[in-house]
């Protein structure tokens, strides 16, 4: 049900009882708007027409977080909650229920890294970016790292509850196959760690999409190795150049390459980036290219070798000058806005698809799309032992971008992302057609609420079995056992399988 405005006025008040005054902006305060923006990527998410939370919560201690559910339970206020804002669809910023009132927890002041070099673990806070983890762990030991996504805006608490695609899985698999334990404020307001919380929540947590089970306050990660020198390069290919071909059998070794060896594509214009990281030295690398992968032409001037630190910057910054530091500027740009859909192949893809596939990226409106090879670790892994699904079977995901600024150019962008999503079905993985969580998408489906104001299990199987097969229904039961009501939800939260009356 809708609170009503004196619910709301209850909510806050509730509220100022329990945390200090100036960690609750309402709408009125001063710095309101620029803290709602302070994290949001896609300004499609911050128009005139996007609901407003009635107030946000900057919590800079767990028991601010733990306040904000007690009251938001007692005087029925929903929250939505955000660590790094880089949702594909805005959810944990923005209702897309008419009339849903909301406060937001945005965590970026829980955002402290402490390292343990002993036993090479870290607990980390889920308002982190995952530049200031990676800046933390390398200073505190060059050759100690974790293996998480690209953009070093991505907040931790976010990444972590949805999988962790890397440049390092194929080595150590995704972040939640390296998580020791964590702590969450659950439906009762109580923080437990994984002890308290029990194995079905805490496998819950770990890749079943962040929001639907509690809000996770912090992470103990297992640290991986990595050698004080590793080889990055980026190899261009046009399709003049045999992009086709290379792509074609990149298909095939990339899944296959020893697991010290990652090769992502972006395909974008008449052009296929070949971004790789390599865990040893120029040398070895290129032994190993000239061996298995002669095609794609790689020699020893393509090579950079640098620290793993110096590689995450160079693989988003594309820059070898951005210093080091840059991982750590939390700053967004409200400039542009985006559309995501992801997909798994199981079957290369035959080369004369490749070939219809290519005039895509010259289209009107054409925007990119990455290619993430998996097998080695992150295919080892069994498909229930975490709720990400998508294991052996995957040679690599496909993820589609679509960006635009202005509204001149959406329509073009989005019918551009959803005719090449609609033509790539034959290639992609069925029965359903897969998706990956953290590249979140509502085209796949949203819960309907019942009668009994808790989401609906069979409208959420629609895209739940999307996201995580056989794994969705489990999920589904762990959250009837420990938030039956259904307080943490959104359009796309895990529902509760309830046993038939
Ligand atoms: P945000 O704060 O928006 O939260 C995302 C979801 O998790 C929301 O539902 C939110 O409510 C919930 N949530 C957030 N914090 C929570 C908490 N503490 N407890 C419980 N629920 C919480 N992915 C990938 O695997 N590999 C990659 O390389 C990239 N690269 C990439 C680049 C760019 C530019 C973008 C925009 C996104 C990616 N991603 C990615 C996808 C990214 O992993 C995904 O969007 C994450 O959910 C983002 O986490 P944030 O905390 O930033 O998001």
């Amino acid at each position: 049900a809708v609170p009503s405005l004196a619910s709301s006025d209850g909510f806050l008040q509730c509220l100022l009882q329990k945390i200090p005054g100036e960690l609750v902006l309402t709408q009125s305060s001063s710095n309101f708007t620029a803290v709602l923006v302070s994290s949001i990527r896609n300004a499609k998410f911050f128009t005139n027409a996007t609901a407003r939370p009635l107030c946000i919560v900057t919590p800079i201690d767990a028991s601010h977080v733990q306040a904000a559910v007690l009251c938001g339970r007692a005087e029925g206020v929903r929250l939505r909650v955000r660590s790094g804002g880089h949702d594909y669809e805005g959810l944990s910023y923005r209702s897309v229920r008419g009339g849903e009132v909301f406060a937001v927890i945005d965590l970026a002041g829980v955002r402290s890294v402490s390292v343990s070099l002993g036993d090479a673990t870290a607990w980390v806070d889920s308002g982190a970016t995952l530049g200031e983890l990676y800046y933390t762990v390398a200073k505190s030991n060059p050759e100690l790292a974790f293996p998480a996504g690209v953009c070093p805006t991505i907040g931790v608490g976010g990444h972590l509850s949805g999988g962790g695609i890397s440049m390092m899985m194929r080595k150590y698999g995704l972040s939640i196959d390296n998580i020791l334990d964590a702590k969450i404020v659950n439906a009762n307001g109580e923080l437990v760690d994984r002890a308290a919380m029990g194995e079905d929540l805490f496998w819950a947590i770990r890749g079943g999409g962040g929001e639907s089970f509690g809000i996770v306050v912090s992470w103990k990660i297992r640290l991986v190795q990595v050698p004080s020198t590793v080889t990055v390069f980026i190899i261009r290919r046009t399709v003049d150049q045999g992009a086709v071909d290379v792509v074609t059998r990149w298909q095939d070794v990339a899944p296959s390459l020893p697991s010290e060896l990652t090769i992502r594509v972006i395909l974008q214009g008449p052009q296929a980036t070949f971004q790789s990281l390599y865990l040893g030295s120029c040398a070895a690398l290129l032994l190993t290219m000239s061996s298995l992968f002669p095609e794609l032409g790689m020699t020893s001037a393509d090579c950079r070798e640098m620290s793993w630190l110096q590689s995450a910057a160079l693989i988003q910054f594309w820059n070898p000058n951005t210093p080091v530091e840059e991982l750590l500027n939390r700053r967004t740009s409200l400039q542009g806005s985006t559309k995501g859909k992801s997909d798994y192949v199981e079957r290369a893809i035959p080369n004369g698809v490749w070939k219809n596939i290519f005039p895509w990226f010259t289209m009107n409106g054409a925007g990119m799309v990455i290619l993430e090879p998996q097998g080695g670790f992150v295919g080892s892994v069994p498909a229930a032992a975490t709720p990400y699904p998508h294991r052996s079977g995957a040679l690599y995901n496909v993820q589609y971008i679509a960006f635009w600024s202005g509204d001149d150019t959406a329509a073009a962008a989005n019918r551009w992302i959803s005719d090449l999503y609609a033509f790539m079905e034959p290639y992609v993985s069925k029965n359903p057609r897969a998706a990956y969580v953290n590249y979140r998408d509502m085209d796949l489906g949203e819960n309907a609420v019942a009668a009994n104001d808790v989401s609906s299990f069979d409208s959420g199987k629609v895209w739940g079995r999307r996201y995580f097969a056989g794994n969705f229904d489990r999920l589904a039961a762990v959250k009837a056992a420990v938030d039956p009501t259904d307080y943490f939800r959104n359009e796309q939260s895990i529902p509760p399988l309830l046993a038939l009356s």
